[in-house]
Protein backbone atom coordinates (compact mmCIF):
# COMPACT_ATOMS: atom_id res chain seq x y z
CA UNK A 1 0.00 0.00 0.00
CA UNK A 2 1.22 3.77 -0.91
CA UNK A 3 0.59 6.06 1.77
CA UNK A 4 -0.74 9.44 0.59
CA UNK A 5 -0.76 12.44 3.11
CA UNK A 6 -4.20 14.66 1.53
CA UNK A 7 -4.32 17.43 3.29
CA UNK A 8 -2.24 16.50 6.33
CA UNK A 9 -4.52 13.49 6.72
CA UNK A 10 -2.64 10.18 6.15
CA UNK A 11 -4.44 7.79 3.42
CA UNK A 12 -4.16 4.93 1.23
CA UNK A 13 -3.15 6.43 -2.08
CA UNK A 14 -5.74 4.39 -3.71
CA UNK A 15 -8.81 4.71 -1.24
CA UNK A 16 -7.71 8.50 -1.50
CA UNK A 17 -11.09 10.59 -3.17
CA UNK A 18 -10.38 14.04 -4.40
CA UNK A 19 -13.16 16.25 -4.59
CA UNK A 20 -14.09 16.88 -8.46
CA UNK A 21 -14.60 20.59 -7.97
CA UNK A 22 -10.59 20.87 -7.19
CA UNK A 23 -10.08 23.57 -9.60
CA UNK A 24 -6.77 21.35 -10.83
CA UNK A 25 -9.65 19.12 -12.81
CA UNK A 26 -11.53 21.65 -14.85
CA UNK A 27 -8.71 23.90 -15.31
CA UNK A 28 -5.45 22.43 -14.55
CA UNK A 29 -5.00 25.53 -11.49
CA UNK A 30 -2.43 23.36 -9.71
CA UNK A 31 1.38 23.70 -9.17
CA UNK A 32 4.02 19.97 -8.43
CA UNK A 33 7.09 19.27 -7.48
CA UNK A 34 8.86 15.94 -7.77
CA UNK A 35 12.02 15.24 -5.27
CA UNK A 36 14.07 12.13 -5.94
CA UNK A 37 15.05 10.28 -3.25
CA UNK A 38 17.86 9.04 -2.91
CA UNK A 39 19.11 6.07 0.58
CA UNK A 40 16.05 7.59 2.18
CA UNK A 41 16.77 11.41 1.90
CA UNK A 42 14.93 13.61 -0.65
CA UNK A 43 17.76 15.18 -2.16
CA UNK A 44 17.73 19.04 -3.12
CA UNK A 45 14.74 19.44 -1.07
CA UNK A 46 15.68 22.94 -0.50
CA UNK A 47 15.67 24.04 -3.87
CA UNK A 48 12.75 21.93 -4.98
CA UNK A 49 10.99 24.20 -2.06
CA UNK A 50 12.26 27.23 -3.21
CA UNK A 51 10.41 26.62 -6.32
CA UNK A 52 7.66 25.35 -5.46
CA UNK A 53 7.10 28.86 -3.60
CA UNK A 54 8.00 30.54 -6.54
CA UNK A 55 5.14 28.17 -8.58
CA UNK A 56 2.46 29.27 -5.50
CA UNK A 57 3.57 32.75 -5.44
CA UNK A 58 3.61 33.39 -9.44
CA UNK A 59 -0.35 31.60 -9.52
CA UNK A 60 -1.04 33.39 -6.06
CA UNK A 61 -2.32 30.37 -4.30
CA UNK A 62 -1.72 31.18 -0.56
CA UNK A 63 -1.99 30.14 2.73
CA UNK A 64 -0.08 26.45 2.15
CA UNK A 65 1.45 25.34 5.44
CA UNK A 66 5.43 24.51 5.44
CA UNK A 67 5.89 20.50 3.63
CA UNK A 68 9.15 19.87 5.04
CA UNK A 69 7.94 17.51 8.00
CA UNK A 70 5.45 15.88 5.95
CA UNK A 71 7.36 15.15 3.14
CA UNK A 72 10.45 12.94 5.59
CA UNK A 73 7.02 11.89 7.38
CA UNK A 74 5.44 10.24 3.83
CA UNK A 75 9.39 8.76 2.62
CA UNK A 76 9.29 6.90 6.40
CA UNK A 77 5.74 5.89 6.01
CA UNK A 78 6.45 4.69 3.10
CA UNK A 79 10.18 3.10 3.43
CA UNK A 80 11.71 4.81 0.71
CA UNK A 81 15.21 4.08 0.09
CA UNK A 82 15.36 4.60 -4.04
CA UNK A 83 12.34 6.58 -5.38
CA UNK A 84 10.77 10.27 -5.68
CA UNK A 85 7.97 12.02 -3.58
CA UNK A 86 5.24 14.08 -5.76
CA UNK A 87 3.39 16.93 -4.06
CA UNK A 88 0.65 19.07 -5.86
CA UNK A 89 -0.72 21.68 -4.58
CA UNK A 90 -4.34 22.60 -6.32
CA UNK A 91 -5.98 26.42 -5.43
CA UNK A 92 -8.61 24.07 -3.64
CA UNK A 93 -11.97 23.24 -4.44
CA UNK A 94 -15.34 25.37 -5.38
CA UNK A 95 -18.18 25.23 -8.32
CA UNK A 96 -16.56 25.75 -11.54
CA UNK A 97 -16.21 29.41 -11.93
CA UNK A 98 -13.10 30.83 -14.01
CA UNK A 99 -12.15 33.73 -12.07
CA UNK A 100 -10.93 33.22 -8.22
CA UNK A 101 -11.39 36.30 -7.62
CA UNK A 102 -12.35 37.15 -4.14
CA UNK A 103 -13.10 33.51 -3.67
CA UNK A 104 -11.49 32.40 -0.17
CA UNK A 105 -10.10 28.63 -1.15
CA UNK A 106 -7.69 26.36 0.87
CA UNK A 107 -5.64 24.60 -0.61
CA UNK A 108 -5.42 20.98 -1.40
CA UNK A 109 -2.12 19.47 -0.44
CA UNK A 110 -1.58 16.14 -1.84
CA UNK A 111 2.07 14.36 -0.95
CA UNK A 112 2.80 10.38 -1.73
CA UNK A 113 5.91 8.67 -2.44
CA UNK A 114 7.07 5.72 -4.13
CA UNK A 115 9.78 3.46 -4.88
CA UNK A 116 12.23 2.70 -7.60
CA UNK A 117 13.07 -0.76 -7.81
CA UNK A 118 15.86 -0.46 -10.66
CA UNK A 119 17.57 2.94 -10.86
CA UNK A 120 15.81 4.77 -13.42
CA UNK A 121 18.36 6.66 -15.66
CA UNK A 122 20.94 3.72 -15.46
CA UNK A 123 20.64 2.37 -18.79
CA UNK A 124 20.02 5.39 -20.69
CA UNK A 125 22.99 7.54 -19.26
CA UNK A 126 25.76 4.30 -19.76
CA UNK A 127 24.09 3.78 -23.90
CA UNK A 128 22.78 7.80 -24.11
CA UNK A 129 19.52 8.26 -25.51
CA UNK A 130 17.33 9.97 -28.76
CA UNK A 131 15.49 12.73 -29.40
CA UNK A 132 13.52 14.86 -31.80
CA UNK A 133 13.05 18.30 -31.69
CA UNK A 134 9.48 20.17 -31.61
CA UNK A 135 8.26 23.27 -31.87
CA UNK A 136 7.59 24.32 -28.47
CA UNK A 137 3.30 24.67 -27.95
CA UNK A 138 3.25 25.48 -24.16
CA UNK A 139 2.26 28.74 -23.18
CA UNK A 140 4.28 31.86 -21.96
CA UNK A 141 4.91 30.59 -18.18
CA UNK A 142 6.69 27.30 -18.14
CA UNK A 143 8.66 29.11 -15.81
CA UNK A 144 5.65 28.07 -13.31
CA UNK A 145 5.86 24.22 -12.34
CA UNK A 146 2.07 24.08 -12.76
CA UNK A 147 0.07 20.59 -13.47
CA UNK A 148 -0.88 21.49 -17.22
CA UNK A 149 0.99 19.17 -18.71
CA UNK A 150 -0.34 18.39 -21.70
CA UNK A 151 1.45 20.26 -24.52
CA UNK A 152 4.81 18.20 -23.04
CA UNK A 153 2.61 14.85 -22.96
CA UNK A 154 1.61 15.23 -26.56
CA UNK A 155 5.31 16.11 -27.40
CA UNK A 156 7.01 13.29 -25.55
CA UNK A 157 4.05 10.62 -26.91
CA UNK A 158 5.43 12.03 -30.33
CA UNK A 159 9.02 11.52 -29.71
CA UNK A 160 8.17 7.78 -28.56
CA UNK A 161 6.45 7.02 -31.09
CA UNK A 162 9.62 8.39 -33.44
CA UNK A 163 11.41 5.84 -31.64
CA UNK A 164 13.26 8.50 -29.52
CA UNK A 165 12.76 8.96 -25.55
CA UNK A 166 12.81 13.15 -25.70
CA UNK A 167 11.32 15.94 -27.23
CA UNK A 168 13.74 19.17 -27.41
CA UNK A 169 11.74 22.42 -27.63
CA UNK A 170 12.08 24.64 -30.13
CA UNK A 171 10.74 28.61 -29.92
CA UNK A 172 11.25 31.29 -32.18
CA UNK A 173 14.40 29.00 -33.99
CA UNK A 174 15.78 29.00 -30.11
CA UNK A 175 15.85 26.01 -27.73
CA UNK A 176 14.17 25.68 -24.39
CA UNK A 177 14.60 22.64 -22.76
CA UNK A 178 13.11 19.12 -23.17
CA UNK A 179 9.42 18.27 -22.52
CA UNK A 180 10.51 16.69 -18.98
CA UNK A 181 13.99 18.02 -18.81
CA UNK A 182 16.84 20.96 -19.52
CA UNK A 183 19.20 20.71 -21.90
CA UNK A 184 22.73 21.35 -22.31
CA UNK A 185 25.08 21.55 -24.75
CA UNK A 186 28.92 21.20 -25.23
CA UNK A 187 31.08 22.97 -28.31
CA UNK A 188 34.94 23.32 -28.37
CA UNK A 189 34.78 22.59 -24.93
CA UNK A 190 31.92 25.23 -23.82
CA UNK A 191 29.05 24.09 -21.87
CA UNK A 192 25.75 25.82 -22.53
CA UNK A 193 22.38 26.29 -21.71
CA UNK A 194 19.53 28.23 -22.08
CA UNK A 195 19.08 30.92 -19.69
CA UNK A 196 16.61 31.36 -17.37
CA UNK A 197 13.06 33.12 -18.91
CA UNK A 198 9.22 32.47 -18.22
CA UNK A 199 10.34 30.21 -21.21
CA UNK A 200 11.87 27.10 -19.05
CA UNK A 201 11.41 25.57 -15.88
CA UNK A 202 14.31 26.60 -13.64
CA UNK A 203 15.47 22.97 -13.35
CA UNK A 204 17.10 21.98 -9.86
CA UNK A 205 19.91 19.82 -11.57
CA UNK A 206 20.44 22.74 -14.15
CA UNK A 207 21.02 24.89 -11.50
CA UNK A 208 23.18 22.35 -9.37
CA UNK A 209 25.59 21.77 -13.16
CA UNK A 210 25.63 25.33 -13.88
CA UNK A 211 27.09 25.82 -10.03
CA UNK A 212 29.44 22.98 -10.16
CA UNK A 213 30.89 23.32 -13.85
CA UNK A 214 31.55 26.86 -12.57
CA UNK A 215 33.22 25.55 -9.22
CA UNK A 216 35.32 23.19 -11.45
CA UNK A 217 36.47 26.22 -13.92
CA UNK A 218 34.99 25.23 -16.91
CA UNK A 219 33.24 27.46 -19.30
CA UNK A 220 29.67 27.37 -19.03
CA UNK A 221 26.79 29.80 -20.56
CA UNK A 222 23.83 30.61 -19.85
CA UNK A 223 22.76 32.08 -23.35
CA UNK A 224 20.59 31.16 -26.16
CA UNK A 225 20.97 27.99 -28.17
CA UNK A 226 20.08 28.34 -31.64
CA UNK A 227 18.88 24.72 -33.11
CA UNK A 228 21.63 24.35 -35.50
CA UNK A 229 23.77 24.62 -32.63
CA UNK A 230 21.93 21.51 -31.42
CA UNK A 231 23.15 19.43 -34.30
CA UNK A 232 26.21 21.15 -34.47
CA UNK A 233 27.12 20.35 -31.14
CA UNK A 234 30.06 17.83 -29.59
CA UNK A 235 27.56 16.93 -26.99
CA UNK A 236 24.05 17.18 -26.23
CA UNK A 237 22.61 16.28 -22.65
CA UNK A 238 19.70 16.24 -20.49
CA UNK A 239 18.98 16.88 -17.20
CA UNK A 240 15.95 16.36 -14.47
CA UNK A 241 15.40 15.32 -10.82
CA UNK A 242 14.98 11.40 -12.29
CA UNK A 243 16.98 11.49 -15.47
CA UNK A 244 19.69 13.38 -13.50
CA UNK A 245 21.91 13.96 -16.56
CA UNK A 246 21.47 11.52 -20.12
CA UNK A 247 23.76 12.27 -22.90
CA UNK A 248 21.68 12.47 -26.68
CA UNK A 249 23.76 10.66 -29.23
CA UNK A 250 21.32 11.37 -32.19
CA UNK A 251 18.85 14.25 -33.02
CA UNK A 252 15.91 14.27 -35.44
CA UNK A 253 17.93 11.20 -36.56
CA UNK A 254 21.31 13.15 -36.88
CA UNK A 255 24.36 11.29 -34.59
CA UNK A 256 25.83 14.47 -32.05
CA UNK A 257 29.31 14.13 -32.16
CA UNK A 258 30.63 10.52 -32.49
CA UNK A 259 27.13 9.14 -31.79
CA UNK A 260 28.23 8.26 -28.64
CA UNK A 261 28.01 9.47 -24.74
CA UNK A 262 30.84 12.18 -24.27
CA UNK A 263 32.84 12.93 -21.59
CA UNK A 264 30.83 16.17 -19.89
CA UNK A 265 27.43 14.15 -19.89
CA UNK A 266 29.23 11.79 -18.18
CA UNK A 267 30.79 14.11 -15.42
CA UNK A 268 27.37 15.46 -14.80
CA UNK A 269 26.02 12.66 -14.01
CA UNK A 270 28.62 11.63 -11.75
CA UNK A 271 28.47 14.86 -10.18
CA UNK A 272 24.92 14.57 -9.23
CA UNK A 273 25.12 10.92 -7.94
CA UNK A 274 28.33 11.95 -6.03
CA UNK A 275 26.33 14.98 -4.48
CA UNK A 276 23.39 13.06 -3.52
CA UNK A 277 25.50 10.31 -1.81
CA UNK A 278 27.51 13.06 0.15
CA UNK A 279 24.06 14.35 1.17
CA UNK A 280 22.55 11.24 1.98
CA UNK A 281 25.54 10.91 4.29
CA UNK A 282 24.95 14.30 6.01
C1 LIG B 1 9.60 20.89 -18.41
C2 LIG B 1 10.68 20.50 -17.45
N1 LIG B 1 11.87 21.14 -17.51
C3 LIG B 1 12.87 20.82 -16.68
C4 LIG B 1 12.74 19.81 -15.74
C5 LIG B 1 13.90 19.49 -14.84
O1 LIG B 1 13.69 19.98 -13.53
P1 LIG B 1 14.44 19.30 -12.30
O2 LIG B 1 15.89 19.27 -12.65
O3 LIG B 1 14.18 20.19 -11.15
O4 LIG B 1 13.85 17.93 -12.13
C6 LIG B 1 11.52 19.14 -15.61
C7 LIG B 1 11.37 18.10 -14.61
O5 LIG B 1 10.52 17.27 -14.64
C8 LIG B 1 10.47 19.49 -16.49
O6 LIG B 1 9.28 18.87 -16.42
Amino acid sequence: MVFASYNQEIISLDELKIPVFDRSFFFGDAVYEVIRVYQKKPFLIASHLNRLANSLKEMSIENVPDLRNDIYQNISLNDISEGMVYIQISRGSLPRSHSFHNLSLKPNVLIYSTPFFSHPAEKEASTGTYAITHEDIRWHRCDIKSVNLLANCLVQTKAQQAGAKEAILIRNNQVTEGSSSNVFIVKNGVIKTPALSSFILPGTRRQFLVNFFKTHEYIVLETTIKKSELYEADEVFITSSIKEAIAIVAIDGHNIGHGQVGPIALLARQAILEAADQAAQD
